[in-house]
């Protein structure tokens, strides 16, 4: 059990939602609002999760909104109350002009020298909710605990001029979404990000636009990662001979030529081979046999294949229904949200990892 301790903070505000996105881990949340917190937000908000007291010894204890007032009880032992449990997380509520105070950030540090898991955001107002509910989930430690995951999310841009460029239709939500389970699940995750809007909070993103950017980008973080999930879609031509200024528009149409990028997942297949790679194959039609074809020429771990000409799934919806792929066998994930489908594929990923580390 978790037990939620709710201050009187602006933060109180997303309580609620830390508490739902925690339950929905499979983790039992108690909630204790502190009674100032009541001018903030009512106990209806937490559904049946408010308790009086801890029906038993917490597992964890998470105090968010923390006041600098709660820090400072924390950091002197002023409340002593919940010494037992395992583990302690806090997730400042504080203005910028609190947080900079000597006092404050001296709790902070005593906070953390005490083995306090601090979740960052502080400097202004409280983290996010889901950087919250990451921050514990990713604490407590889960089935991906240990585990390194580099991802790819969304679509490159190739540029043709100073102004035009080469995309697709990848919205980056797939990608996105494996990386948030991957922190729920307590893997450590990095995510090179091709023109997505949305950076995940708890991983380490690193920005890029075209193939060739996304490609140096995996090679620099390959080396330390244990997986590679290879969601993004990359651009599989670039043009030959981009224009540094504006294309004019002149007489008549316009020839472009276009030249093949490097493919990404074949070379991290020769330089990488500690690491298990998983590829996706878009695909019209019948993804398995596809997903079988390049499970064999990209040499890669799993394939995730799925059917691009069907309405509502995939390409930017926030569905998919996919076919996870092994040289064993394949898994149906049929229509559902990207974080189910997501879910499933770290799942597929982590069986398929220890039968390899045991064969
Ligand atoms: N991919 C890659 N490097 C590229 C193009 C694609 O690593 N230059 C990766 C994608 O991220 C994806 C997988 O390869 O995980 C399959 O991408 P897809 O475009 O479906 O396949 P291609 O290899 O490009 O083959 P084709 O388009 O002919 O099906």
């Amino acid at each position: 059990m978790i037990l939620h301790l709710v201050g009187p903070g602006p933060g109180a505000l997303a309580a609620p939602e830390i508490a739902r996105e925690i339950t929905g881990y499979g983790r039992r949340v108690e909630v204790i609002l502190a009674p100032e917190t009541r001018h903030f937000i009512g106990p209806a908000a937490f559904e049946d999760r408010i308790v009086a007291e801890p029906s038993e010894l917490p597992e964890a204890v998470l105090f968010a909104p923390a006041t600098a007032g709660v820090l400072a009880r924390l950091a002197r032992g002023l409340d002593g109350g919940f010494a037992g449990a395992r583990s302690v997380f806090v997730a400042p509520d504080l203005d910028p002009f609190t947080a900079k105070h000597p006092a404050v950030k001296e709790n902070l540090a005593l906070l953390r020298q005490d083995g306090c898991r601090v979740i960052a955001g502080y400097e202004e107002g409280m983290a996010s909710a889901g950087e919250v509910a990451a921050g514990v989930l990713g604490g407590l430690g889960g089935p991906m605990n240990g585990l390194r995951l580099l991802v790819t999310a969304g679509g490159t841009h190739e540029p043709m001029d100073s102004v035009r460029f080469i995309g697709n239709r990848s919205s980056g939500k797939m990608g996105l979404a494996i990386a948030r389970e991957a922190v729920r699940l307590g893997a450590r995750v990095t995510v090179v990000a091709a023109n997505v809007e949305t950076e995940e909070p708890g991983t380490e993103t690193y920005t890029v636009e075209t193939a060739a950017q996304l490609r140096a980008e995996v090679l620099k973080h390959a080396e330390e990662a244990d997986a590679l999930v290879m969601a993004a879609a990359v651009s599989d031509f670039t043009p030959a001979a981009p224009v540094k200024e504006k294309i004019r528009r002149g007489e008549g149409g316009l020839s472009l030529e276009l030249e093949a990028t490097a493919d990404v997942l074949k070379t991290v297949r020769e330089r990488f081979a500690h690491l298990f790679v998983v590829g996706f194959a878009a695909t019209h039609g019948d993804p398995v046999g596809d997903a079988r074809e390049k499970l064999g020429s990209k040499g890669v771990d799993l394939v995730v294949g799925n059917d691009i000409s069907r309405e509502g799934i995939g390409f930017g919806a926030d569905e998919n229904e996919v076919y996870v792929v092994s040289r064993e066998g394949e898994r149906f994930v049929p229509r559902a949200s990207k974080t189910d489908v997501a879910r499933v594929i770290l799942e597929s990923l982590l069986e398929e990892m220890s039968k390899e580390r045991q064969g």
